[in-house]
């Protein structure tokens, strides 16, 4: 991949570009909770985005992007919002940088990545960290890591219509290679755990399903659960976000506000102590009740918070059926990925079957990615 950039980038913009590059993530357990102030336990993959990039002494970005193989020119004001959706990533980068105080000035750069799109791996916040990290140090800013990943995120909310939590930008600019990183959404403290996992693998089965109004039904969750954290308030001023709130707290308020709301939010107040008790079992080498914990979260992402889909729904069964540790749906859901902790010994059968069920059922074999946790945003020397 870097041997690519850089022969476009010669053929475009001459010498002198300087490397760098940043992940998709995966999560081990704990999904839509970063933005109920909750836990997430993400981890940065060993697939990701690289960019060479280089100053160009004006006031306009040059971008190319190797997988569209299409150019964008935009200046560096609020209103030169570029129309390409992919274009719009790093424009955002520019503008939240200089929200906060930092220096960008015009710059020229080509960039790929090996993340698979729509497959629930964070792609974007992949793109966000890696030109937040690269302008940050090509500009000599000095913004701090956790600014770094809320600049990609304010970017998603300001420029591309996800109201998204911090948790991929922040596992893709904090991740550090066979550590996953427990992060209080709230607090912002976060721990990193080793995950090398003996006799087991972390395999990732992507259904290639994308939901056509993912962005509209994630804000939609969202929606609901500050509106149950609204209500709960009510009664208990301190809940400031829901994974504040007691489960009995939330069944006070069973009667005003509507059903979905309330099942919105029981997910996420269980998913909230599932991430604790996920990181205990690990620290004991207790792999079946992570996975057992794993199968939790795809009945509640399913059945209460109504994010899984036919497709995912039938890999995470044949998982269950076939004695897998652990199976779940990845990331914001409506598509995408199942993450599987399976055994070594049930790992060549479990894909062979995964594949061959898969297809014969909805005409197409599911994609299969091994996990590699590795690092974060960097300069790629
Ligand atoms: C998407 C969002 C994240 C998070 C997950 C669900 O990946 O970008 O902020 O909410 O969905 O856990």
């Amino acid at each position: 991949m870097k041997n690519k950039i850089h022969a476009k980038f010669t053929e475009l913009f001459g010498e002198g570009g300087r490397f760098f590059a940043s992940a998709g993530r995966i999560n081990l357990i704990g999904e839509h909770t970063d933005y109920n102030g909750g836990y997430v336990f993400p981890g940065a993959i060993d697939k990701g985005i690289m960019a060479e990039i280089k100053p160009n002494g004006k006031n306009t970005v040059c971008v190319y992007s190797l997988d569209y193989d299409a150019q964008a020119i935009f200046g560096l004001e609020e209103n030169d919002l570029p129309d390409q959706q992919w274009a719009r990533y790093v424009f955002g980068v520019c503008r939240e940088t200089i929200k906060r105080g930092g220096t960008v000035k015009g710059f020229d750069a080509v960039f790929a990545g090996d993340v698979p799109l729509g497959a629930g791996l964070s792609s974007s916040a992949a793109l966000e960290s890696c030109f937040a990290f690269a302008l940050n140090t090509l500009f000599g800013n000095k913004i701090d890591p956790f600014e770094l990943a809320k600049i990609g995120q304010s970017t998603e909310h300001n420029y591309c219509c996800v109201m998204c939590g911090i948790m991929d930008q922040f596992a893709s600019v904090f991740g550090k290679q066979g550590q996953l990183i427990r992060l209080n959404c709230k607090t912002l403290e976060y721990k990193y755990f080793p995950f090398n996992p003996k006799r087991y693998k972390l395999v990732l089965v992507d259904s290639c399903v994308k939901h056509e109004l993912a962005s509209s039904a994630y804000n939609k969750r969202r929606a609901s659960c500050e509106n149950a954290a609204k209500a709960i308030r009510k009664n208990h001023p301190d809940v400031e976000f829901l994974s504040d709130a007691k489960r009995v707290w939330l069944e006070e308020v069973r009667d005003v506000i509507p059903e979905e709301d309330f099942l919105r939010a029981e997910f996420v107040i269980g998913e909230v102590q599932r991430v604790l008790d996920v990181c205990d079992a690990l620290e004991r080498g207790d792999y079946e009740t992570v996975g057992e914990m794993m199968y939790q979260t795809h009945f509640g992402l399913s059945r209460l918070y109504e994010v899984s889909c036919e497709e995912l729904d039938f890999l995470n069964k044949l998982a269950r059926k076939m004695d897998v540790t652990g199976s779940r749906v990845m990331g914001g859901g409506f598509g995408g990925c199942t993450i599987n902790l399976v055994k070594d010994e049930l790992y060549e059968p479990f894909i062979e079957a995964a594949k061959k069920q898969f297809k014969a059922k909805f005409g197409h074999e599911p994609k299969i990615y091994d996990v590699v946790v590795s690092d974060g945003a960097r300069e790629v020397k």
